[in-house]
């Protein structure tokens, strides 16, 4: 059991180290190998995704990732960007499966901006789609506009585009993902103007005769962002392109109350996967030993059932985490009056504790 650490930018490696001393715990013989990346990457080898990092991350079962960004390396060129380390990783393990689930805690019903009826007992999954549409699609560019009233000034563009293949896996994904929930599936498209979205619906609704045990359904995106906004508790499994699926799984991470405590999996087709928080690199709290360190100990827990297959130590950190909660300590992001304020190290700590006793 390989895992390549890379712990990146910002809160990465004040919450890393805490899902590294989870691991440490449990009692498996796991070997980590830690590496740059992101800013840090190009601060040590000149580029966001070092030669080493890639390889170790392509050599490893698994890779556990904290997050990419920081001021100081907003200015560079596109290509040396801290996102381009995560994009690039996506890309070149082929982790074109992204799942995202958005749970709530009952513990952390008050920290939703929404009502606590609208959002209690949520648990929803967003799939979505990570290593095609227009985050990748060629051509791309700025070029002399060729056509119109804006003709021969100069134009940015992308393409989006999806292959049949593409959408097939990972409508595959999203169903066979249903079938272990509550067997509800939405597609989110936008088919009433883009053609490579009624292309996606078309596709989904086929690859949907080999699951006759799942429920259907077809959604435009902005009508699925009211919806989970309004009724997120209708939503079981949502299956949405790249684009949007960045677009959502913020809205739906926010419904819950923070971000800060949602894991995710990009996986491909073996299973194996990048494992990551969904939040970011706040590179604004960075080193002031403040950040939840729970998304990354839940990603951890995701990496132990999908890659690893040891779902009763994935259930460990995930009461571990329920247990820490239920003891009322908070990190400041949800922290609320009546509750124990704690840094990101206790926090760890705490987990590492729970998973004790
Ligand atoms: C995410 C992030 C990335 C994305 C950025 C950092 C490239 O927002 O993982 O959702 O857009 O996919
Ligand atoms: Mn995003």
């Amino acid at each position: 059991m390989k895992i390549a650490i890379l712990p990146g930018d910002g809160i990465g490696p004040e919450i890393i180290e805490q899902a590294v001393k989870v691991l440490n715990v449990l009692g498996e013989s796991f070997e980590l190998e830690t590496a740059p990346v992101g800013g840090a990457g190009y601060a040590a080898h000149g580029h966001p995704l070092p030669e080493g990092t890639l390889a170790l991350a392509k050599a490893a079962d698994a890779v556990l990732f904290g997050a990419v960004g920081d001021y100081q390396y907003d200015n560079l060129e596109r290509a040396l960007r801290p996102e381009q380390a995560i994009l690039g990783l996506r890309k070149q393990l082929g982790l074109f499966g992204n799942l995202r689930p958005a749970i709530l805690y009952p513990e952390l019903a008050g920290a939703s901006t929404l009502k606590p009826e609208v959002v209690s007992g949520l648990d929803i999954l967003i799939v979505r789609e990570l290593t095609g549409d227009i985050y990748f699609g060629q051509p791309r560019g700025v070029r002399e506009c060729p056509d119109g009233p804006f003709k021969g000034q100069r134009e940015g563009f992308d393409t989006m585009r999806y292959a049949e293949g593409e959408i097939r896996r990972i409508a595959h994904v999203a169903f066979q993902a249903a079938q272990k929930r509550g067997k509800r599936l939405t597609s989110v498209d936008k088919a009433n103007v883009l053609e490579t979205f009624q292309f996606w619906k078309d596709i989904v609704t086929d690859v949907h005769k080999e699951y006759p045990d799942v429920a259907l359904d077809h959604m435009y995106v902005d009508n699925a962002a009211m919806q989970l906004v309004r009724a997120p508790k209708k939503f079981d499994v949502i299956v949405t392109g790249n684009m949007f699926g960045d677009i959502l799984s913020d809205c739906a991470a926010m419904l819950t109350g923070s971000i800060g405590m949602l894991p995710s999996a990009s996986l491909d087709a073996n299973n194996k996967g990048l494992y990551e928080p969904s939040h970011g690199s706040a590179p604004d709290i960075a080193g002031k030993g403040i950040a939840n360190p729970l998304a990354t100990i839940l990603s951890a827990a995701m990496m132990l059932r999908y890659t690893f297959n040891k779902n009763e130590q994935a259930d460990r950190i995930e009461t571990a985490v329920k247990s820490v909660l239920a003891q009322g300590l908070r990190t400041a992001d949800i922290f609320e009056p009546g509750t124990t304020k704690v840094g990101t190290a206790e926090m760890g700590n705490a987990v590492v504790k729970a998973l004790a006793a």
